[in-house]
């Protein structure tokens, strides 16, 4: 609950980075996890826009040894929070696997990998177009060869947002759902929608292709 509650604060104390109401629902974790519980290889993993981890928690249930995750929050009291959840739920130290949590801006943060996988559940709509691209870019660069990115675009909140917002706020979400259009063109795998989600959301699975000849 405690949890909740440290989230909900952040919510009110900085609305345009955590741009949420609520942590994600265990449906949309499920949704946006599903190609880690297969059956499959070693993975290294990145989350990035962590929160409170509510998500970081159902992904370290699915790892298995050999598996690497990342996971990177901008926010110093939630990355905080994950820590503690990480580590109530006896999640930190499973043998053969790797956890490293970040306190960083992942758009200035040194990365020393290449992913799989990539979860995001950044608001993407509330930045600026060219925040946005930034991240787009430097996220589908980090996947490896047919790595997989994906991140979640809430349903109705941009709608409603450009509904009761000036024009300044409109031009805002329209740049911004433009770049991300433009990178599911390049990208798309395949997209699934998930209501039981506050508010509901649509998951995008976008795949990076393996170098021509491969
Ligand atoms: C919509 S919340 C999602 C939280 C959590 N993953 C969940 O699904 O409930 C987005 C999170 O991204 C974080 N964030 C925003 N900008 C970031 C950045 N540049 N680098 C790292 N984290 C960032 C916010 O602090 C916030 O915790």
């Amino acid at each position: 609950m405690t949890n909740y509650l440290n989230f909900l604060r952040e919510v009110r104390d900085n609305f345009h980075e955590v741009g949420a109401v609520w942590p994600s629902s265990r449906f949309l974790g499920q949704t946006i996890l599903a190609p880690l519980a297969q059956p499959r290889g070693p993975m290294h993993v990145l989350e990035v826009g962590a929160g409170n981890g509510a998500l970081t928690r159902q992904l370290a249930e699915l790892l298995r040894p050999g598996d690497v995750l990342d996971v990177i929050e901008i926010n110093s009291r939630l990355a905080q929070d994950i820590r503690w959840r990480l580590e109530r739920g006896g999640l930190l130290d499973q043998p053969g696997i790797t956890i490293r949590l970040i306190n960083d801006d992942l758009l200035t943060h040194n990365y020393d990998a290449h992913y799989d996988y990539i979860v995001s559940t950044l608001p993407l709509t509330m930045f600026p177009a060219a925040k946005a691209r930034a991240i787009l870019q430097l996220l589908t660069d980090l996947l490896k060869p047919s790595g997989v990115f994906t991140y979640i675009k809430y349903l109705f909140w941009y709608r409603v947002n450009r509904l009761f917002s000036g024009a300044e706020k409109t031009e805002q979400i329209n740049g911004a759902l433009s770049v991300i259009k433009e990178f599911d063109e390049k990208f798309w795998s395949h997209g699934r929608v998930v209501l039981m989600n506050m508010p509901p959301a649509r998951v995008n699975f976008l795949r990076r292709p393996l170098p021509s000849g491969g």
